[in-house]
């Protein structure tokens, strides 16, 4: 499947992109050099220490960020504003809380002009891929924090993009939900062929999900390593038990754990 240097199936390609910010006691570095391309139809997750610069970079590659210096290009277009391309799923729900289950989720054809009887039997039939059938008429705040994350992956997948960009989506679920919820996206990745890059905190679920994890240092982030996973599809739950699964989360953790610890010069 590989096809080695060519780059013609890369979706996603960052090169040497650096972010600063403007703080109160001046510029910050954020994001420090970052280079790498993701390749179309790929799983890849980003995990890092708090404050690194992942949303930052979720939100360069959705153009709702430039970069101050280098590149983000996607399907070999330099990004210059929010991409088409791109859905983006956000680290809070932002359901639009006057508004239906239903009507959240047909929010990206009424912005585009597309509400019609074909975009409701889409909805719906979202909807039902999520477990949320029966719940289309309910307003968010009668749904739990589990069906919310849902209703807001419905929306970003109602988009029909062929990239999907998420931000800590599992954060707030207890541990059984977020096993539900990873399975469930594993299979919605699967059946559409989406491009998913992941950020989260939870090395488990980087590794169970992922064709590819990414590790970040912190703050200026920097991508210390890109760790290809391997493992055998479809991925249950059980895959955790095996030595190959838990050799992957050591890895990383080890990774991590470097990263954090403080530095033995300056
Ligand atoms: N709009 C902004 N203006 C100024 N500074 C910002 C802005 N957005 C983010 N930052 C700073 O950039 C750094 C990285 O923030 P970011 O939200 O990307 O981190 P993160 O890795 O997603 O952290 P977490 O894991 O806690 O969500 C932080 O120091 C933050 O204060
Ligand atoms: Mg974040």
């Amino acid at each position: 499947m590989s096809e080695p240097g060519a780059g013609a199936r890369d979706t996603i390609r960052l090169a040497r992109a650096d972010k600063e910010f403007s703080g109160p006691g001046g510029p910050i570095g954020v994001l420090d050099g970052i280079d790498f391309a993701i390749r179309a139809g790929e799983f890849f997750s980003i995990v890092g220490p708090s404050g690194c610069g992942k949303s930052t970079l979720l939100q360069l590659i959705a153009g709702l960020e430039r970069p101050t210096r280098g590149t983000v290009a996607v399907e070999g277009q330099a990004v210059r504003g929010p991409s088409p391309r791109a859905s983006l799923m956000f680290q809070r729900d932002n359901l639009l809380e006057w508004r239906t289950l239903l009507d959240n989720v047909l929010l990206p054809a009424e912005i585009s002009g597309t509400r019609d009887a074909a975009a409701r039997d889409r909805a719906r039939e979202l909807i039902a891929q999520v477990g949320l059938s029966g719940f289309e008429r309910y307003y968010p705040y009668q749904l739990s924090g589990g069906m919310r994350q849902r209703a807001a992956l419905c929306r970003a997948l109602a988009a029909n993009r062929d990239i999907l960009l998420m931000d800590e989506p599992f954060g707030a679920l207890d541990s059984l939900s977020r096993v539900e919820h990873q399975m469930m996206l594993q299979d919605l990745w699967l059946r559409r062929r989406l491009t998913v890059v992941l950020v989260t905190h939870d090395i488990r679920e980087a590794v169970l999900l992922s064709d590819r994890v990414a590790v970040m240092t912190p703050r200026p982030g920097r991508i210390l390593r890109i760790l290809d996973i391997g493992l055998a599809r479809p991925r249950r739950e059980e895959a955790e038990e095996t030595p190959a699964f838990i050799e992957l989360v050591a890895r990383v953790r080890r990774d991590l754990a470097g990263v954090r610890a403080p530095a033995a010069a300056a």
